[in-house]
């Protein structure tokens, strides 16, 4: 029963080897701090392979492309509902964030704060870098790395990638 209803999914989202855009990472709702950055990442796969479009309150945003970036920050610019669409000649899918942007006095406490980002590196080639990147906040918070503005994506680089959790400093 199951099987059968999974080959009608297929069916129908992809047709003569054209697929309907489905999203592989998806912005979420995030708050930032005026005068700092916000960061929304938007990823998706079909055939033919789906173009980005972003979207501010339903109006389009010149920017392109899986990441939309914006800093810095300004409380009544840039706190909105941004959509991010996929569309190929399938058709289209779109999912909605809310970015909420506080004044640097308005910061709850335990909002996150990086104590220690990453340093430049120079690695012989072989060898093994490690990067460091120390948060603080209450909760504790998650830290997410990115290279050249995207998602590193782990799972995807035959382990030779990994992210190690330290104890608290
Ligand atoms: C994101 O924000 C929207 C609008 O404020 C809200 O309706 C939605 O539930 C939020 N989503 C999550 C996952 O918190
Ligand atoms: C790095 O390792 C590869 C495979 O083990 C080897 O072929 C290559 O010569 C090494 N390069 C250096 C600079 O040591
Ligand atoms: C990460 O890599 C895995 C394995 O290659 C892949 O299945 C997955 O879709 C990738 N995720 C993203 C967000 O690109």
């Amino acid at each position: 029963m199951i099987h059968i209803m999974h080959i009608y999914m297929l069916a129908v989202s992809c047709l003569l080897l054209v697929c309907l855009p489905s999203f592989i990472t998806f912005p979420v709702n995030q708050t930032g701090i005026s005068g700092g950055v916000a960061s929304f990442v938007c990823q998706a796969r079909g055939e033919p392979k789906p173009t980005i479009t972003w979207f501010k309150i339903g109006k389009k945003i010149s920017s392109s492309g899986s990441v939309l970036r914006i800093q810095p920050l300004r409380v009544d610019r840039d706190a909105a509902i941004y959509k991010c669409s996929a569309s190929n000649s399938a058709g289209e899918v779109s999912v909605s964030a809310r970015l909420e942007v506080l004044e640097e006095n308005d910061i709850p406490h335990g909002f996150p704060s990086i104590d220690l980002g990453p340093q430049l590196k120079v690695v012989e080639k072989n060898r093994t870098a490690t990067m460091l990147c120390a948060a603080s906040g209450n909760p504790d918070p998650e830290i997410s790395w990115f290279k050249d503005k995207l998602p590193v994506n782990i799972s995807s680089s035959d382990g030779r990638i990994k992210q190690l959790r330290s104890g608290r400093l």
